[in-house]
């Protein structure tokens, strides 16, 4: 039995969670949301009314919030809380924008699986989260190429095709960048009893574990499949909502800003 509302949303990319207030949620609703994250891979929860408090309360509900390697935190009272931030003159491409991905996919062990953001100043018109379903690019799969990827694993690196703009990013925030990190993991994963791809587009340099000669088209077939239409759904945010993401079974990246300020509060949950 479930005692949250559901519905799904377009092209089956996640699911919205209806009729809740995240600030009054008891452990059977944490459990359902749960639930309902790692069958749908992420969840919108729209208009919230959390502040910083409760929005990092929820976040320890659902998991062990992480300190994220490459950002500040908001200040001492929430070190969980990343305050990503597009400013109005900002001309490079937006952090973690033009590449699909799987966050911190470049780390061995201990990585943090779920992704949290909620928007704080929403621009009108732009500014979407674009999301790709894994389970969905997964079973559309053709049977052959599922056989050929079967024990595939791949070499994932922060040096890969989205470096380009967090180093510019960085730059901007006066972070200095540390040395590249690197890690090989299993390509196709099990969640929740489905199979998802784990392909991270932005990070994947080389798919090892398979023909030799059919390593880079491989590579290249997956990178497109994923990036299918059929595949994605493009959220658009309204300030207070919450997206809720499960980093195994969801691809995600920004879109394009221009010339306005969008500020988003972040937490990543182990
Ligand atoms: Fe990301």
């Amino acid at each position: 039995m479930t005692n949250i509302s559901i519905t799904n949303s377009k092209n089956n990319v996640g699911a919205y969670i209806n009729d809740i207030d995240l600030k009054n949620v008891d452990q059977n609703k944490v459990a359902e949301i749960k639930k309902a994250l790692n069958k749908f891979g992420v969840i919108f929860i729209k208009e919230q009314n959390l502040d910083p408090e409760s929005y990092q309360n929820f976040a320890k509900s659902i998991g062990q919030p992480v300190i994220y390697p490459r950002l500040k935190g908001l200040d001492e009272k929430f070190p969980f809380i990343n305050v990503i931030e597009r400013k109005p003159d900002d001309k490079n491409l937006s952090f973690g924008s033009s590449w699909l991905h799987q966050d911190t996919s470049y780390l061995a062990d201990e990585r943090p699986r779920y992704t949290m953001l909620m928007g704080i100043e929403i621009p009108g018109g732009q500014g979407n989260t674009i999301f790709s379903s894994g389970f969905n690019a997964y079973e559309k799969l053709p049977a052959e190429i599922k056989d050929k990827i079967k024990d595939a694993t791949g070499i994932f690196s922060s040096a890969g095709p989205i470096s380009v703009t967090r180093l510019e990013r960085e730059k901007e925030m006066g972070i200095k960048s540390s040395e590249s990190m690197e890690a090989e993991h299993p390509i196709v994963k099990t969640v929740n009893g489905k199979k998802t791809l784990y392909v991270s587009p932005g990070h994947l340099m080389k798919i090892k574990n398979v023909e030799e000669k059919e390593a880079d088209y491989l590579k290249d077939y997956l990178i497109n499949h994923v990036n299918k239409e059929e595949f994605i759904f493009s959220y658009e945010w309204s300030k207070n909502d919450i997206c809720l993401w499960d980093n195994l079974s969801i691809l995600h990246m920004a879109s394009e800003i221009k010339n306005c300020k969008r500020v988003m509060y972040r937490i990543t949950i182990k």
